[in-house]
């Protein structure tokens, strides 16, 4: 393995976040070698953007890594060890219909919370699937790091369509951001604490945050610090406004709720109606996001590609080339193919681990990774409240996978009714048939 040069596919290859995993990628060159990126979309036209840009950063920072863009299966994944796995279906226009027609029916119509998880979960399902049946195919072999959302629902998928598929691995950053958080309040840098965590994709709560070396146990010092609200941070986008509501608005958990920490995404289902109080009908984090990080991206390719180089202009990497998005998935990467066992927080199948809640549901825990995947850690009982929350979230995207796979409306109704942001069955009727309306180009027919 020491010498061994890697070649991977970005799946997504023109999201806005390629470029930052590119980069990163760079910065990891000794670490995690890699002899050829291949970027893989199914819109040429933005994609070769993202392309012509990581030529050019590979010839000034990587010349021995080529990078190719394809919307040709067979070129994108034959001979790769990896797929880095991270496709928005329906892009952001989607992602701002299914915000805005929740809202419109005093819903929330979140990313992967509410009813926008619903209707991203009904897009990204099938879109997600096909790509792996095409990576099957080319590359058997091939891991799959997945983080594509609703990741939840999306892992209930994978497990289902591709039963033992152990490659196939299911992760999402937002524990991993959280734990930079709490770093940062400590002074201590993210890889000297492991978590110890239980619950759902973005539903989940943190049981002990240890020190590697210590073995100290950070959870009371941490809610004592976290019960306050954030600061804003200086250098934050004035269109990252939502972003530092939730973390503000960690602190209101925080003090609600004495045991545990919280994943921030628990406010949706905790606190529903404040958060569509706090919403903007019509202007959402869809917008704040294409008015914001994803122009400012594209205008950066443009500038980039006109100039030919990023040496010696405004985007030349400055003080390293870490993304805070992106590193976790090499850090992945590394403790797979170099079988370091490291614990990261995954998606993986309830089998015991969480002994009172149902058997098969895909849980995040934290598990050992390495050449065998994900070994999970053991977690036992969890409280009756946690129990509740999450049998019923569980309910709801096992309802959404069957109505998906199965096309069957009576499934995604009862779906809707179920989730904790909706839970009304004529609203849930009435935001489904706006959203099979929307959805026309994406959904399955449902009957
Ligand atoms: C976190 C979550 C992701 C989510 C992203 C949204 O990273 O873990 O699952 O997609 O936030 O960020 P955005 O900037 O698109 O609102
Ligand atoms: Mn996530």
């Amino acid at each position: 393995m020491e010498n061994k040069k890697f070649n991977i596919c970005i799946v997504g290859g023109g999201s806005r976040y390629t470029p930052g995993i590119l980069r990163m990628l760079v910065g990891e060159k000794d670490r995690f070698p890699i002899g050829k990126i291949t970027l893989y979309d199914n819109e040429a036209e933005r994609q070769a953007k993202v392309g012509a840009y990581g030529r050019i950063l590979m010839s000034e920072y990587y010349p021995e890594c080529e990078v190719v863009d394809t919307t040709d299966p067979e070129t994108a994944f034959t001979g790769i060890d990896f797929a880095f796995m991270q496709i928005r279906a329906g892009r952001l226009k989607m992602r701002e219909m299914d915000e805005k027609i929740a809202l419109k029916h005093g819903r929330i119509g979140q990313e992967t919370c509410g009813a926008g998880g619903f209707a991203y979960g009904m897009r990204s399902v099938p879109a997600v699937c096909d790509i792996i049946k095409d990576i099957r195919k080319y590359a058997p072999e091939a891991w799959i790091l997945n983080y594509s959302n609703p990741a939840a629902i999306v892992a209930e998928a994978t497990k289902r369509v591709f039963p033992d598929d152990y490659r196939i691995i299911n992760i999402c950053d937002m524990p991993i951001g959280i734990m930079g958080f709490y770093a940062a309040a400590l002074g201590k840098k993210s890889s000297e604490l492991t978590p110890r965590y239980f619950g759902l994709n973005h539903y989940g709560w943190f049981t002990h945050v240890y020190d590697k070396k210590t073995g100290e146990d950070y959870l009371p010092k941490l809610h004592e610090i976290f019960k306050t609200p954030m600061a804003a941070k200086g250098n934050q986008h004035p269109l990252d406004n939502s972003w530092m509501e939730t973390f503000k608005f960690m602190s209101t958990m925080i003090q609600d709720y004495e045991d545990f920490l919280p994943n921030t995404y628990l406010q949706y289902y905790l606190y529903p109606d404040h958060m569509v109080s706090i919403e903007n009908p019509d202007y959402t984090r869809a917008n704040e996001v294409m008015d914001g990080n994803e122009k400012i991206t594209f205008e950066m390719l443009d500038k980039v590609a006109a100039a030919g180089k990023l040496k010696g202009t405004e985007y030349e990497p400055k003080g390293g080339m870490a993304d805070g998005h992106a590193g976790y998935i090499v850090d992945l990467a590394y403790a797979i193919s170099h079988n370091t066992d490291e614990v990261f927080l995954c998606m993986t199948e309830n089998h015991g681990i969480i002994s009172n809640l149902t058997e098969g549901m895909m849980v995040e825990v934290p598990c050992h990774v390495g050449i065998n995947g994900v070994e999970p850690l053991n977690v036992g009982e969890i409280p009756t409240f946690q129990k509740g929350l999450l049998e019923n979230q569980f309910a709801y995207e096992k309802l959404t996978v069957d109505a998906c796979l199965e096309g069957s409306y009576k499934k995604a109704w009862n779906a809707l009714t179920l989730n904790r942001c909706v839970n009304d069955t004529q609203v849930a009727k009435a935001i489904l048939d706006d959203y099979i309306e929307a959805n026309k180009e994406y959904w399955p027919e449902l009957k």
